[in-house]
């Protein structure tokens, strides 16, 4: 069995490679990333020379590259978790969003139909359903909630879902779609809430609130994310689209003050800054369907995982250094050798 990993040096791509390879050591995982500012090749290097593993610098948008990728490599699934991920990102420069996560998944879903692939899977997100109030604990989305979005990144990835499921209906490509809440653990990029603040926080740098830090998240340890994933693309109905939480909702500064706690630093630290524009209030996944046709539940609480994570970062610093630093993209070149 041959699994394509689009956007496998990213956060979760990267943690998914990783779960794969443990937990099916006999596949073979071939992972396409473009390693763009968010990409780290670093953070696959050490199964770099697995001879399971293959790593190929690409654009899943240039449909040259991707086809002759999968007339050598043959897939027999793809998860395409490639993407620009950062709503900020996408509210500065809307483009690249449209053409990395609606092209490129378009020209994904071709080469699959050309190469008959077994499943394509679409990693979305809950930012698809746009958000819920902050005085109505009682509403969560469910995978029937209206699509109705608010940036240009969580746009784009409705599209990217529109188009997913139109690949099925006109040509009956077999596809799979997760939409998933807030995910943190290790080898998040430093420009999301959790690894931001972490960073700022051990640098006595100040830790930028956006308004008054009472947007809600639904956060899921990335493990557990990656463990749906795996259900999904096993044992999901063909055509379906599954919603992927655990029930956690936590307000920003909730997790700010925790992570200052955690660290021993003071909340002087936090600075409220202008909100972000269009700034969604709530995120709450009902992970029902998860949990009814895959038995799929989180396993890592959340109190446990933000300790892990941060833990991670303390243990880590050479891997968030160099990012800070632009080093990261120096030691790239090398590696992008060796997997020629
Ligand atoms: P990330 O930004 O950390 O990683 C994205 C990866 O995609 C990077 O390695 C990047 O180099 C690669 N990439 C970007 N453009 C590419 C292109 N044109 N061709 C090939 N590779 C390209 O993102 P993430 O947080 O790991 O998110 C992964 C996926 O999961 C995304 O599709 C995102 O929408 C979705 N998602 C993320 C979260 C979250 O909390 N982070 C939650 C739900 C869903
Ligand atoms: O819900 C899933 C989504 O979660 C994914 O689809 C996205 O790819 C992922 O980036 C994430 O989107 P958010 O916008 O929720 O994540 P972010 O870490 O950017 O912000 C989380 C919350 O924290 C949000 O309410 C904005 C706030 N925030 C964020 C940053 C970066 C701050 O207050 N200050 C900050 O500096």
């Amino acid at each position: 069995m041959t699994v394509l990993v689009t956007g496998g040096a990213g956060f979760i791509g990267s943690n998914f490679v990783f779960h794969m390879m443990k937990e099916h050591p006999e596949y073979r995982i071939v992972c396409l990333d473009a390693l763009t500012y968010a990409g780290n090749l670093s953070t696959l290097e050490g199964v770099l020379d697995d001879r399971n593993f293959r790593f190929v610098k690409g654009d899943i948008a240039d449909r040259d590259l991707v086809y002759s990728l999968f007339d050598e490599d043959r897939p027999d699934v793809v998860v395409n978790f490639a993407a620009e991920s950062h709503v900020d990102r996408s509210i500065e420069d809307p483009e690249v969003f449209l053409r990395t996560n609606i092209i490129g998944t378009s020209v994904l879903m071709d080469a699959s139909r050309r190469c008959c692939v077994k499943r394509f899977h679409q990693v979305s997100t809950d930012e698809v359903y746009g958000d819920l109030p902050l005085d109505r604990p009682d509403l969560f989305f469910t995978e029937d909630t209206p699509l109705h979005t608010s940036s240009p990144y969580s746009s784009s990835k409705a599209g990217a879902d529109l188009l997913v499921l139109a690949y099925h209906r006109t040509y009956g490509l077999p596809v799979t779609i997760s939409r998933c809440s807030n995910n943190y653990g290790p080898y998040q990029f430093p420009e999301k809430l959790i690894p931001l603040m972490i960073i700022n926080a051990l640098s006595d740098r100040p830790l930028p609130v956006y308004g008054k830090g009472e947007n809600v998240r639904d956060w899921l340890y990335v493990e557990d994310h990656c463990r749906a994933i795996d259900l999904i693309i096993h044992h999901g109905r063909v055509g379906e689209v599954y919603n992927i939480g655990g029930h956690n909702e936590m307000k920003n500064i909730d997790i700010v003050r925790l992570i200052l706690r955690e660290l021993g630093k003071p909340e002087s630290l936090i600075t409220h800054v202008a909100d972000r524009k269009g700034h969604d209030l709530r995120y709450a996944i009902d992970p029902a369907k998860m949990h009814g046709e895959l038995g799929w539940l989180p396993e890592t609480r959340f109190r446990d995982g933000i300790v892990k994570t941060i833990r991670w970062y303390l243990d880590n610093e050479n891997w968030w250094k160099d990012i800070v630093s632009g080093h990261y993209k120096i030691v790239e070149q090398g590696l992008v050798e060796r997997c020629r």
